[in-house]
């Protein structure tokens, strides 16, 4: 089966990410805002963000209106019925996850693919209330997704191999590197960078180094082009502690659980780039990856 039409259930960081993934790549987009409030604001942001790559000469115009020309915004679920493929990117919440995958059932075509950009959920407690399970599979795409290659094809209990090759083959025709993984919670990557963000953190309060210490140590020590906590603002710290809180769920080991200043931030709001707090002050307006110009909040 041949993917060229996608539906996107989500509209914020990773949901934009991958809408611009798959529109460059010539592929039509349905971008589907979750949650109630005006479509402007995230075609608003979506499109100040091409124009800004665009004045700084390191995207060609046409480009962006190619882009911006193969993507659909629309607050309705429904407008994916006649997708090929349909991923949800909404928040890191199974009973959310599991009530939408529920309506795609009702909503998209039989043969249509329905995959989940969960960092750290089951896929298969997602299957689990569709019908016709072979269809459904994870879609992992990691931030920034227009910059970062790598998809995890995640195989859920009852993904069949169809489903599994064909999104093998979209995930090349757009440009990413995918690799295949079995349904366990944090999958690859997350399994490994969400206990070493944790550790970090719990590093930072027995006052081994300072947040700018321990990343500037990472990044010129170990050769990473962020740190730690540069990476945990970056990622959004309540996907974060939602990571964390379902390998612990899963594994029940202490080091898992969230550190008491994961929590406390989380509870404050400061979850990060996006709120404009969380390990560093971004109100200055810093560049992009370079922690050592921001300040330290802790
Ligand atoms: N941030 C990352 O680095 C990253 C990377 C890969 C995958 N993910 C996963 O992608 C998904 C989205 O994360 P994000 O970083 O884009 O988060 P985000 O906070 O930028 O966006 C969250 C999205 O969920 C929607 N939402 C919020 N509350 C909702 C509700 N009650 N019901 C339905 N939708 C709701 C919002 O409208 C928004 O579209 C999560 O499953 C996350 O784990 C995140």
């Amino acid at each position: 089966m041949s993917i060229n039409t996608v539906g996107i259930i989500g509209s914020g960081t990773m949901g934009l990410g991958i809408a611009q993934v798959c529109a460059q790549a010539g592929k039509k987009v349905v971008l589907v805002k979750a949650t109630p409030g005006d479509i402007e604001r995230p075609r608003g942001k979506f499109v100040g963000s091409l124009d800004k790559a665009v004045e700084r000469g390191k995207m060609e115009a046409a480009l962006r209106d190619t882009i911006i020309a193969n993507i659909t915004f629309t607050d309705q679920e429904e407008a994916v019925a006649d997708c090929d493929l349909v991923v949800e990117s909404v928040i890191e919440d199974i009973e959310i996850k599991k009530a939408l995958f529920n309506r795609l059932e009702g909503i998209c075509r039989a043969d249509a693919i329905l995959g989940t950009n969960t960092s750290t959920l089951s896929v298969t407690a997602m299957m689990a209330v569709c019908q016709h399970r072979d269809r459904v599979a994870g879609l992992h795409f990691f931030n920034p997704a227009p910059v970062m290659s790598l998809v995890e094809i995640v195989h859920g209990f009852e993904t069949s191999d169809a489903t599994l090759k064909a999104l093998n083959a979209f995930c090349k025709e757009i440009g990413k590197a995918p690799v295949l993984v079995q349904d366990t919670t944090g999958f690859i990557v997350n399994r490994l960078l969400t206990p070493y963000m944790l550790n970090a953190i719990r590093m930072l309060e027995r006052g081994t180094g300072t947040i700018e210490t321990i990343d500037q140590a990472m990044m010129t020590g170990a050769g990473l082009p962020m740190g730690p906590f540069a990476l945990a603002d970056y990622i959004g710290l309540d996907v974060v502690i939602a990571m964390s809180q379902n390998i612990y769920e899963d594994v029940r080991e202490g080091h898992h659980a969230p550190p008491h200043t994961l929590v406390r931030l989380v509870q404050l709001g400061y979850l990060g780039r996006k709120t404009g707090k969380g390990f560093y002050d971004y109100s200055a307006k810093p560049p992009v990856g370079n922690p050592a110009l921001v300040h330290p909040v802790i």
